[in-house]
């Protein structure tokens, strides 16, 4: 049945909870897709220690909280794939051979590459981050992916992905698939401070774990139009970060939204709580679903375990067939 389909890969790295960025981003279109390919999701622990090699601690606990995010979020492990990547050897074996035509010097200038260098402080990179994108086409490739969706700062790697499979196909045999990219609807989600994208280190971000009381505190806090003062002041949407948010999350009303919030007639107050009810209509049936999972955490490790299985047998198939591209298979098994 699944072999007719086309087949998604994506992912996260676990090192917090998601947020509202991510589910525009990417993780909404996880969810409208999985009917329509066969969709893995990894779970990048691996990717999560080339930038947090010291806090090997929290691995686990991040693992089930993004598990959980995904569950909430309305990814159906019935149809969807969710595996852990570092229980997936194969993966660090095709890396190897990726990286042996891989340029520093192209990694070196991949601009995600560069502001998350800087984001870390890092002066002199090491060798499994600046490496990361060619692992990171190994998730792809392994599981001859043919879509992957995900959010703007991932562009570079996945044009990186396309080449090193080209490469490979070329040199050796086409084996494996060049993948494309799907762009969510809302590839940079405005954070709260109006300012930056939507992230978790900036402080400016609405988990798909807040909870009602949360929520409206936090869109209470958000920046409006600075020279509004008054309630019938006509307002400027254009200069609002809650008229970004009901843009995405309330497009039926925008219309009306905006002129009423240009003559005046509608408060920032009226208008953060529409954008509240609207928001949390979506993070309810989130909350339901967590919670059924939450209180069943066996199931939850049953999930990752059962994944995990399958995804490492279809990695297994790959590296067959790679080795025997390569000719790297010396005692013809
Ligand atoms: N780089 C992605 C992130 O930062 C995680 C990731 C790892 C990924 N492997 C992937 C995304 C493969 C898409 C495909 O969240």
């Amino acid at each position: 049945m699944s072999d007719k389909k086309k087949r998604i890969l994506t992912g996260d790295r676990p090192t917090g909870n998601l947020h509202l960025g991510h589910y525009v981003g990417s993780l909404a279109n996880r969810v409208k897709l999985q009917k329509e390919y066969d969709s893995f999701i990894i779970i990048a622990d691996v990717q999560a220690l080339t930038t947090h090699w010291e806090k090997e601690e929290n691995l686990t606990e991040n693992i089930y909280t993004i598990a959980l995010d995904y569950l909430a979020a309305g990814v159906d492990p019935e149809i969807s794939t969710i595996f852990i990547q570092s229980m997936i050897p194969e993966l660090c074996e095709l890396t190897m051979y990726f990286s042996l035509f891989t340029s520093v010097n192209v990694l070196r200038h991949n601009p995600t590459i560069k502001s998350e260098a800087s984001q870390h402080g890092f002066k002199d990179m090491t060798y499994g981050f600046l490496g990361y994108p060619v692992s990171q086409t190994a998730d792809i490739a392994i599981f001859k992916a043919h879509l992957v969706p995900v959010g703007e700062d991932q562009i570079p790697h996945l044009e990186l992905a396309r080449k090193i499979v080209r490469r490979f196909n070329d040199l050796y045999k086409p084996v494996l698939i060049e993948p494309d990219t799907l762009v969510g609807d809302v590839p940079r989600l405005v954070g709260l401070d109006g300012k930056a994208k939507m992230s978790k280190s900036l402080n400016n971000a609405i988990f798909l774990t807040d909870n009602p009381e949360i929520l409206k505190s936090k869109i209470r806090s958000a920046v409006t139009d600075p020279a509004r003062i008054r309630k019938n002041d006509p307002g400027h949407p254009e200069v609002c970060t809650i008229s970004q948010y009901q843009k995405v999350f309330n497009a039926a009303e925008i219309d009306e939204i905006h002129a009423n919030c240009r003559q005046g007639s509608i408060g920032c107050t009226d208008c953060k709580n529409n954008l509240f009810n609207r928001i949390n209509i979506l993070l309810e049936p989130m909350r339901e679903r967590r919670n059924k999972y939450a209180n069943n955490m066996p199931l939850v490790t049953e999930i990752l375990y059962e994944g995990t299985k399958k995804a490492r047998a279809v990695a297994q198939d790959t590296m067959h067939e790679v080795r025997e591209a390569m000719q790297i298979n010396y005692f013809n098994q």
